[in-house]
């Protein structure tokens, strides 16, 4: 047995999205956003047909969810206000019953001493801007700058920690290369430019977040996933690596910490001839407006090889045209998910900030196991037994605790998610909550075994293990 203590003040919590978790109601004003129209056009596309209209129901049950957020020892808890929702069409006018919501929200965090980290844009355009082509469209940066300036100004007096988006790789692979989110294209020129345009926009949120001297702080949510190549001593299967690493964790890691482009990265737009368009002193602004704190999103890692297999020129060039996929013989796998656990994956994260990112301040902004039929586990007091989850999370917290412990600047550990909520395409497929929510019985919640066991090392600020 050992003992893990975490330091004062340390962030326990969980990380959650609007989208995912607010649902709807009537008269709320909300606009739609590219996920309640996909799910209204391609309801079958969605698992078991669930929309985001079926959520968890936030927007009607946040007080009760706040009683339970205390309950399983949050401190902390980051979820994002919804575009759509604040500005119905992306611009213009803003909603006031959004505006009450979100002050309701963060009023009653507060005062149960729960600090909101709040995420600007979690994967959700809304439908206006998306029909002008959304991050495609030089329009939505200035749009999304508006809305963020507007957050700042009606928010900024009780939300400190901002985060200007969620995972931006993900609607880039998702929207334009791998097609699982809307528009769903296979298009690399597409895919660069949006990648550019976010990053971009979240430049230009930084610069107006900190010309208004509000006292908090603002920075950026990235999945990192570290690109482990087959062979190290092999010099075909380490440069993939760094090719999977540019595109998928430098394309936003650099530019947000450093203000740059990888090399690589630069090396391949060029060598495609897929420079994004920019304006004269696009480059100066990212260069000049780097984010404050850092949010680390760890579910899996990635293990490439040299590229063997034969390259698909189908929909033209893309990123698996520089690497290849490796299944690790004998990985631990989460089945339900299809994601490799490998629990050292974080550590490596928050050595390779420390080592190569100034030591930035950061913290573990998700981490998490998503579980389908944990029906399965339930036991006669209606309670889920995870104890999969209490054991993956506590894997990952010591390396967490060896990182801390050799100097890496990780302020804080929120689990993806407190109640177990809607997941885009995969619905209602995985749990991943401290907290069940059953659909059948008008989304009511459940403490799981996890979600008590968290109290408890929040409470203690460590662990015994
Ligand atoms: C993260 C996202 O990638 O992982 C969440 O920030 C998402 O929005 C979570 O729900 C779990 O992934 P998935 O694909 O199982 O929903």
């Amino acid at each position: 047995m050992k003992t893990y203590n975490f330091p004062e003040n340390f962030w326990w919590g969980s990380a959650a999205s609007g989208t995912q978790t607010e649902g709807r109601l009537p008269n709320d004003g909300k606009g739609e956003n590219i996920w309640d129209y996909w799910y209204e056009t391609n309801p079958e596309l969605f698992f078991n047909q669930v929309g985001p209209g079926k959520t968890s129901q936030f927007l009607s049950k946040y007080e009760e969810d706040i009683q339970l957020m205390k309950k399983t020892g949050h401190n902390s808890f980051r979820t994002g206000i919804q575009w759509s929702r604040l500005f119905p069409k992306g611009t213009g006018e803003v909603n006031q019953v959004a505006v009450n919501f979100y002050n309701k929200v963060f009023d009653e965090l507060l005062a149960n001493d729960i600090e909101p980290f709040i995420t600007l844009y979690h994967f959700d355009m809304p439908l206006e801007l998306q029909k002008k082509g959304g991050w495609l469209n030089r329009e939505t940066v200035d749009a999304y700058v508006a809305y963020a300036k507007t957050c700042f100004e009606l928010f900024g007096d009780r939300v400190k920690k901002w985060f200007t988006h969620n995972e931006p790789i993900v609607p880039v692979e998702g929207g334009y290369l791998y097609q699982f989110h809307y528009p769903a294209e296979v298009n690399m020129k597409h895919a660069v430019q949006v990648g550019f345009h976010e990053n971009l926009a979240s430049a230009k949120a930084i610069a107006v977040y900190h010309g208004l001297k509000l006292d908090g702080e603002i920075g950026i949510v990235l999945n990192l996933t570290p690109s482990y190549p087959r062979d190290e001593n092999n010099p075909e299967d380490l440069k993939a690596s760094q090719y999977a690493d540019a595109f998928f964790n430098r394309s936003f890691l650099d530019p947000a910490v450093k203000g740059t482009f990888p090399p690589k990265l630069i090396e391949v737009v060029k060598e495609l001839n897929m420079v994004p368009e920019m304006e004269a002193d696009d480059l100066d602004v990212i260069k000049n407006n780097t984010i404050d704190l850092l949010g680390i999103n760890y579910y899996q890692p990635r293990r490439v090889k040299a590229k063997e297999s034969a390259i698909d020129h189908t929909n033209g060039p893309m990123p698996d045209d520089y690497f290849d996929n490796y299944e690790m013989p004998g990985r631990k796998m989460n089945p339900y998910r299809g994601w490799e656990i490998y629990e050292k994956g974080i550590y490596d994260i928050l050595i390779n900030v420390r080592d190569n990112y100034g030591n930035i301040r950061c913290y573990i902004s998700e981490n998490g196991m998503g579980v389908e039929n944990e029906e399965r586990f339930i036991d006669a007091k209606g309670e889920v037994q995870d104890d999969y989850r209490i054991e993956f999370v506590t894997d990952h917290l010591k390396f967490v605790h060896q990182a801390l412990e050799e100097g890496s600047n990780v302020q804080g550990y929120h689990m993806w998610t407190c109640m177990d909520n809607w997941s885009w395409l995969n619905a209602y497929k995985n749990r991943y909550g401290f907290i069940s929510v059953d659909l059948a019985q008008d989304g009511k919640r459940t403490i799981k075994k996890s979600g008590y066991w968290f109290k408890q090392v929040s409470d203690n600020n460590g662990f015994e293990a």
